[in-house]
């Protein structure tokens, strides 16, 4: 197995740090197209709009001038290279309140694509995501994003510790203050050029914030890209505590330095389950339900586990991961909704989740700091008083999204779409499942849901022999480590509203073209029924080469992805269709 997925996943959690840049340069000459990107521009608007807060020091800038140069904190560093010439992008960063801080890109004029993105942060991390502003900005989105109201990564949640004013910016204020004063900046600085849309995009974290974006102000965004939202998280943060019990007490602990039973377990799932949906032999379970009725209660089967070299504890560890947790309290508001088979692999390469370090950061400190309650799911009592803290703990906070928000009978207008790996280890695929069913399913002609066979949490699934392919435009794409910004280069042929998924709201909510390549003006007005996935030839934090290796369609539930054939085309879009 790889581990180049690891840092990927690492650092959509928010649990990485970025390395110090040293890049510093001393042009300071401001092209043509940015000479309204100068600090009297921007403080006049202020005041003049009255938006409170302030410019932050250094800001604004161009790749000319960048700040943080010294900055070690940043998660989503994105480091301006000049070869990338996009020094006709300006960046301000403003602080709203002493601790909510947002950035803004904003593309040349002549340049502006005339929409607005906010991107969404990752697991407990601040700092704004640069990385996913970027790869939009170079495409002429204005992009923002914000630092939800702290300054550290998922590793250090000790500033949460009594202070619910922090926590519910994290939660949702952080969003919520910035959105419209980003929006006036937009406004201001494009100077009544009238913005074609207003979009989100983000996962996990990401995902749950643009929902309650939408709740606290429904008219924030026309269409939303959203990807695994913890929307749960209430009941999820509990949840993984009692993964990691499970993981300590039944032998399937892993370290990131140890992971050969789970990715042994994982890839015996892979071959178990891979033709079930009677398709092709490339190790994807194409069929997550068919694939769990198979192993339901199994853990005794030789027949279905006798290859695994796997005790029958570990069995049923994993049994229990993929099944609702049997287990009291089930009475409580509590998910229950287990994973999806191939879950295994993500939890593994992550390790957070089945580390069985209940001391560790990241679940025990989520007890420890937001719910004031330093104990571990080591028993059912410990279980339901964790659940019973953390729903209390959320009647006050109120991070929890509700995706029935998304159903189009409620305040919010506008378009989502919604999507999901099937290999997601840290947010179930059933949870989202859940959402897209509580936000109206299929009968909700204002969504589009769209499962991704073999993805995992937000990004690829990457073993040494599967490669599915899951790029749709989401957010996720920019892990590279600071120092060489990559982007999807328009040369893939992925820039357009047939691979892109951001592209394709653009084009149904606007009824007009957006995106370069040949599948523009596919989506115009219209909800997407495909958008076609792809694979990298390699793609990650230590490697990058963006030749496309594979495509297949991903399919708007409730189709599913089915196999055309010849088997010789399987990496090719056309040997798979809708069904
Ligand atoms: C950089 O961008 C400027 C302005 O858009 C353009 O004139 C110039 O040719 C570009 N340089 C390179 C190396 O692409
Ligand atoms: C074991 O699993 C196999 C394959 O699914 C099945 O045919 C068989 O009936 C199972 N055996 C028992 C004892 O359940
Ligand atoms: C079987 O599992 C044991 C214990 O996890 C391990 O040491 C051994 O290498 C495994 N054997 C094979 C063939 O994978
Ligand atoms: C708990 O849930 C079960 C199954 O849904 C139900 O039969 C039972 O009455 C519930 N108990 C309480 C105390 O709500
Ligand atoms: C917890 O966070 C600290 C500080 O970020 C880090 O050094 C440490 O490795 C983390 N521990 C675990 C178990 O991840
Ligand atoms: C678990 O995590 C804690 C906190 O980061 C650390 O102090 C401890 O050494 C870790 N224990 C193991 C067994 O890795
Ligand atoms: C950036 O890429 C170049 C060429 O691949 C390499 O020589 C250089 O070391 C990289 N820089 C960083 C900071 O990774
Ligand atoms: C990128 O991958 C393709 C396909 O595997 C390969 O042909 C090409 O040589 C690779 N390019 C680089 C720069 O490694």
């Amino acid at each position: 197995m790889r581990s180049l997925a690891a840092g990927a996943l690492l650092a959509l959690l928010g649990l990485t740090h970025a390395a110090p840049s040293l890049n510093t340069l001393d042009s300071r000459q401001v092209p043509e197209g940015l000479k309204n990107c100068n600090e009297a521009f921007f403080s006049s608007v202020i005041a003049s709009k009255k938006l409170g807060g302030k410019l932050a020091p250094k800001s604004p800038y161009t790749s000319d001038n960048e700040p943080y140069e010294d900055d070690e904190r940043s998660l989503y560093y994105a480091n301006h290279e000049t070869d990338l010439n996009i020094s006709d992008i300006c960046g301000v960063q403003i602080h709203v309140t002493d601790n909510v801080a947002f950035e803004l890109y904003l593309p040349s004029p002549k340049k502006w694509n005339k929409r607005f993105l906010t991107v969404g942060n990752g697991g407990f991390s601040g700092r704004a995501n640069r990385r996913d502003m970027f790869s939009r900005a170079v495409q002429n989105w204005a992009t923002m994003s914000t630092n939800a109201g702290n300054e550290d990564t998922s590793d250090n949640l000790v500033w949460a510790f009594n202070q619910p004013d922090l926590q519910k910016d994290w939660a949702y204020r952080a969003m919520a203050k910035s959105v419209p004063y980003a929006k006036a900046l937009v406004a201001a600085y494009y100077d009544g050029i009238p913005t074609l849309g207003n979009y989100y995009s983000g996962c996990s974290t990401g995902g749950r914030q643009g929902i309650r974006q939408i709740e606290e102000d429904p008219k924030s965004f026309d269409g939303m890209l959203i990807g695994a939202p913890a929307w749960n998280v209430r009941s999820a943060m509990p949840v993984a505590s009692r993964i990691g019990w499970l993981a300590e007490t039944s032998g399937l602990k892993v370290t990131l330095l140890d992971q050969e039973l789970t990715a042994r377990l994982a890839v015996h799932i892979f071959t178990l389950c891979n033709g079930l949906d009677g398709s092709i032999a490339d190790g994807v379970v194409r069929d997550s339900a068919k694939c769990a009725d198979l192993l339901r209660g199994s853990s005794r089967n030789e027949t279905i586990w006798g290859a695994s070299n796997t005790t029958i504890s570990q069995r049923e560890a994993y049994l229990t991961l993929i099944e609702e947790f049997k287990t009291p309290p089930r009475n409580q508001t509590y998910a229950g909704d287990g994973f999806d088979p191939t879950a295994v692999h993500d939890m593994a390469v992550g390790s957070y989740l089945l580390d069985g370090n209940l001391t560790g950061n990241f679940t025990h400190q989520f007890a420890k700091y937001f719910l004031g309650l330093p104990i571990i799911w080591d028993n059912d009592e410990h279980g339901a008083q964790l659940l019973k803290a953390s729903d209390e703990w959320d009647k006050s906070i109120r991070a929890n999204a509700d995706p029935r928000s998304l159903n189009g009978k409620g305040p919010f207008k506008g378009k989502t779409i919604l999507y999901t790996g099937t290999a997601d280890g840290f947010v179930s695929s059933r949870g989202t499942r859940r959402a897209f069913e509580l936000a109206g399913g299929a009968n909700n002609k204002n969504l589009a849901y769209f499962e991704i066979p073999g993805m995992s949490h937000c990004v690829d699934l990457e073993t040494a022999s599967i490669n599915p392919p899951w790029y749709i435009g989401g957010v996720g794409l920019q892990i590279k480590p600071p120092g060489n910004i990559t982007y999807m280069p328009e040369s893939t042929g992925l820039v357009d509203a047939e691979h892109d998924a951001l592209i394709a709201l653009a084009e149904w909510h606007e009824g007009k073209t957006a995106g370069k390549g040949k599948g523009k003006g596919k989506c115009k007005g219209k909800r997407p029924d495909t958008i076609v996935a792809s694979a990298f030839a390699a793609w990650g934090s230590s490697q990058t080469n963006f030749t496309v290796t594979k495509k297949r369609p991903v399919c708007r539930a409730p189709m599913k992805q089915v196999f055309k054939g010849p088997e010789s085309a399987a990496d090719d879009e056309n040997a798979w269709g809708c069904a």
